[in-house]
């Protein structure tokens, strides 16, 4: 058995030849990644492994399973960058990774939401002009706050048990419900009561069609003023200019963003200075202090890239040998 794994970063690839090594399965590492220019190369192999943000083409997915490759393994969560009709037409099968370590991401999502609350961005810029005052950067207890948690997969539930841990009342909304935290009554009924009710709003869905710019103009006008948006998802979830408006009008006060929706081939790039970043409404967003853009990091923990690479891994091995894998996803 042959696996081409493209789009291999310096950090995944010592987990890749562990792997490789631990089950005698040979591995191509391929640091391009796969696209109309690159797929002639997995001719010949038995299955293709991959991570990438920029869109898996019908005129790509086409070709692999002319190749006879009907095993495609995605190592990270997300799957809408993959063209489903090409997928069904041409009967590939496809996993992802769906818990490589929802930690990470829960992790990073209070990490954010606490620089906001304590203001630590605001303070560090003062500091760093001599300003050591208190006043009026006083702080908020989250103990004192409603968290809103949309969807409560494994990652809602991860970032669901920090925020128990600093003693935040929590509300959830999600189409499925968990039975644990059924029981524990914490489910509204309707994204409006949510709104309505919490004080930091914590994004953990994923992006389809349907819920594109959830968050527009309609919803922040029912949120409460003054709320608190994480979003360690998908950048499309969010209308960034209505977002931008609510920061300019108070309705929001503060924002953690680590997705974005125009990322694709800005995050993960070194412009060379902030100036060189050539995207202006995400220059606006990065320049505000209520206002914490990280480049798509949550998931990059030892952790989860180890797993992200050896899960795929496993999950592509069972796709050749027997057809099927736990992680196959539905399109
Ligand atoms: C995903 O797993 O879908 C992510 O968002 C992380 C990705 C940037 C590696």
């Amino acid at each position: 058995m042959k696996i081409i794994a493209y789009g291999i970063r310096d950090d995944e690839k010592p987990y890749l030849d562990q792997w490789s090594k631990d089950k005698g399965i040979e591995v191509k590492a391929v640091a391009e990644l796969l696209d109309e220019s690159t797929v002639d190369q997995a001719k010949g192999y038995d299955g293709a492994v991959v991570y990438q943000q920029k869109p898996y083409t019908a005129e790509v997915l086409d070709k692999l399973a002319s190749f006879g490759i009907k095993s495609l393994s995605l190592r990270n969560v997300g799957v809408d960058n993959v063209d489903a009709d090409a997928i069904k037409r041409n009967d590939i099968k496809v996993t992802n990774v769906p818990a490589y370590s929802p930690n990470a991401i829960a992790e990073l999502a209070a990490t954010q939401l606490m620089r906001l609350l304590r203001r630590t961005n605001t303070f560090d810029c003062k500091i760093a002009n001599g300003d050591l005052r208190w006043a009026p950067d006083i702080a908020d207890e989250l103990d004192q706050m409603t968290v809103g948690v949309i969807a409560t997969g494994r990652i809602g539930r991860a970032a669901i048990n920090i925020y128990k841990g600093f003693g935040a009342k929590i509300i959830a909304y999600d189409i499925f419900h968990n039975p644990e935290l059924e029981k524990e009554g914490i489910y509204v009924d309707t994204l409006d009561e949510l709104y309505a009710q919490a004080d930091v709003i914590s994004l953990h869905s994923p992006a389809t069609k349907e819920n594109e710019h959830m968050f527009n103009d309609e919803a922040f006008g029912k949120m409460k003023d003054g709320v608190f948006i994480i979003n360690p998802a998908r950048g499309a979830l969010v209308d960034t200019d209505a977002l931008i408006r609510a920061l300019d009008s108070g309705k929001v006060a503060g924002a953690a963003l680590d997705v974005y929706e125009d990322e694709v081939g800005i995050f993960n790039t070194d412009f060379g200075s902030f100036d060189a970043i050539p995207d202006e409404r995400l220059k606006n967003l990065i320049k505000r202090e209520n206002v914490l853009v990280t480049p798509h990091i949550a998931f990059f923990t030892k952790t989860a890239v180890k797993n992200m690479v050896q899960f795929a891994l496993n999950s592509n091995v069972n796709l050749i040998e027997k057809g099927s894998d736990e992680s196959q996803v539905k399109f």
